[in-house]
């Protein structure tokens, strides 16, 4: 009787571990869907205010579960389940925070998709530095699939290329499915913030994305993202910032025509003294740890990788041109913040 009940509690236990290691959705299948959207007469896909049936089922729509409550907290619990928020009113998460372009009209400040930009004034269509037009309009920006970022880029439903993603056991990120890969976003590779989760807290609590030394040829059209690499995803609609063309970045060394990304600190001058990771301006690495580290070796191959999130946020940040930090600002020091972290002797 006793050691049946250990047998019990010991499978319980592991079950609940399991889903704590794993980002992987887990409870009832009522927190999340509904059979036919009615329960007593009335509807059940509710989440983030009524919607109409979803597909596979969901009880809201991606804005729904994932923008629950804008006045609440940065992670909402929906039946047990943690529900990372983009758009919420607590503190920002690693991909910053919608709020900035909903509430506060400030189109500038973040990637106005259809479902959050309140007004739809946003005008920066095609995308700027866009090398094949993606088709994106101030009407059709979604969070996931041909025009968004998210889920399988190939397919122009939202839900559908996210299909399966969320059920997924991703405790291996390999790139090969949308939900093995970093964070959903197909084909990127990266470690998933294993303390903190969701978040770049300091030095040696954060994510951790992947970088490559020479980022070579963008693909054409939403495909998949050159080496794996965050930055590749960005230039699949801002390829001319990214890439090794004359019309790109301008070449392969100094003097560069536009800023390099998915290129290495040099191991000489004022990059050696990037030797602590800075959350303000991240690097990218070529191999990602299986711990986040809170070392840089600007030695020239490694990890020390420049990406575009070494400047700009993903979704929205309180700052102009998605900024990590106010590079608009009147004080010098304020708006350098991020730029010194590298350029060490600019200060
Ligand atoms: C915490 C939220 C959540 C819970 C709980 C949940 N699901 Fe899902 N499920 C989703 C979301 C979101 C999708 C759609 C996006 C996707 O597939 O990633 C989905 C998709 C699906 C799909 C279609 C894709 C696939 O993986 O085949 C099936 C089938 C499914 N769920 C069944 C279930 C069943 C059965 C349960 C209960 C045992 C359940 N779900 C519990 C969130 C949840
Ligand atoms: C029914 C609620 C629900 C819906 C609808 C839903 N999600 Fe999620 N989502 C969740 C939950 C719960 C998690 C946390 C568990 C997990 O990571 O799978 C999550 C996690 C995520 C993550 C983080 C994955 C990671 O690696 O940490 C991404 C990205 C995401 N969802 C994108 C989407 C997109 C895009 C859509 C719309 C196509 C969507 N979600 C629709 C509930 C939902
Ligand atoms: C699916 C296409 C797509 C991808 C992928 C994409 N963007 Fe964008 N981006 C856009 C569009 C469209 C705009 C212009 C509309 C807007 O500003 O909302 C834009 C605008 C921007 C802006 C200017 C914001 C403003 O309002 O002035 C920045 C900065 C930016 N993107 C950075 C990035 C970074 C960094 C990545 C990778 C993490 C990325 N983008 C990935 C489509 C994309
Ligand atoms: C994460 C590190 C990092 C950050 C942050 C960063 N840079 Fe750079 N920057 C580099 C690297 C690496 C190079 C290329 C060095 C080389 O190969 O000679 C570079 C090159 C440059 C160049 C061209 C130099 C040349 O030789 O052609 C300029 C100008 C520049 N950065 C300005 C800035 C400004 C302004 C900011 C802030 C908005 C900034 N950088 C932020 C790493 C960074
Ligand atoms: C060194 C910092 C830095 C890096 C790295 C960087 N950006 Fe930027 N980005 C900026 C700044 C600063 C601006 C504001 C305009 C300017 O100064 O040229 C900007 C502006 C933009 C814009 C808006 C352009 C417009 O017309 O308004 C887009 C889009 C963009 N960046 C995307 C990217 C993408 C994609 C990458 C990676 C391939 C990237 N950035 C890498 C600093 C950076």
């Amino acid at each position: 009787m006793k050691k049946s009940l250990i047998f019990i509690l010991s499978i319980i236990f592991s079950i609940v571990l399991c889903s704590h290691v794993n980002a992987e959705v887990a409870g009832n299948c009522v927190n999340c869907h509904t059979m036919h959207n009615s329960q007593g007469g009335a509807d059940m896909a509710t989440y983030g205010g009524t919607s109409p049936t979803n597909s596979c089922l969901t009880r809201g729509t991606c804005v729904g579960c994932h923008a629950y409550d804008t006045t609440g907290a940065s992670i909402r619990s929906i039946g047990g389940s943690q529900v990372p928020q983009v758009w919420h009113n607590g503190t920002d998460l690693a991909a910053g925070n919608f709020r900035y372009i909903a509430s506060n009209a400030n189109d500038r400040k973040g990637h106005n998709v259809a479902a959050i930009d309140q007004e739809g004034t946003a005008a920066m269509f095609p995308p700027p530095g866009y090398e094949t037009d993606p088709g994106i309009t101030a009407s059709n920006f979604s969070c996931a699939g041909v025009y968004g970022c998210h889920g399988d880029r190939t397919v122009t439903d939202e839900t559908t290329s996210v299909k399966g993603a969320h059920h997924a056991d991703d405790s291996t990120i390999n790139g090969s499915s949308t939900g093995t890969s970093y964070r959903f976003l197909k084909g990127v590779l990266g470690l998933e913030n294993p303390t903190t989760a969701w978040q770049n807290a300091s030095a040696t609590d954060h994510n951790e994305y992947k970088g490559i030394n020479g980022p070579g040829a963008s693909p054409a059209g939403p495909t998949s993202p050159a080496n794996n690499t965050m930055s590749g995803l960005c230039a699949e609609c801002h390829g001319y910032y990214h890439g090794t063309a004359a019309t790109e970045t301008g070449g392969t060394a100094s003097p560069w025509k536009r800023h390099p990304t998915d290129h290495t600190l040099p191991s000489n001058g004022e990059y050696t003294n990037y030797t602590t990771y800075s959350v303000v301006a991240p690097v990218a690495r070529v191999t990602v740890p299986g711990t986040p580290s809170g070392t840089v070796t600007p030695t020239g191959t490694t990890d020390d990788i420049i990406m575009c999130l070494s400047c700009h946020g993903a979704h929205a940040t309180n700052f102009y041109k998605l900024m990590r930090w106010d590079y608009a600002n009147s004080s010098l020091t304020t708006a350098l913040e991020g730029c010194v972290v590298c350029h060490t002797s600019k200060n």
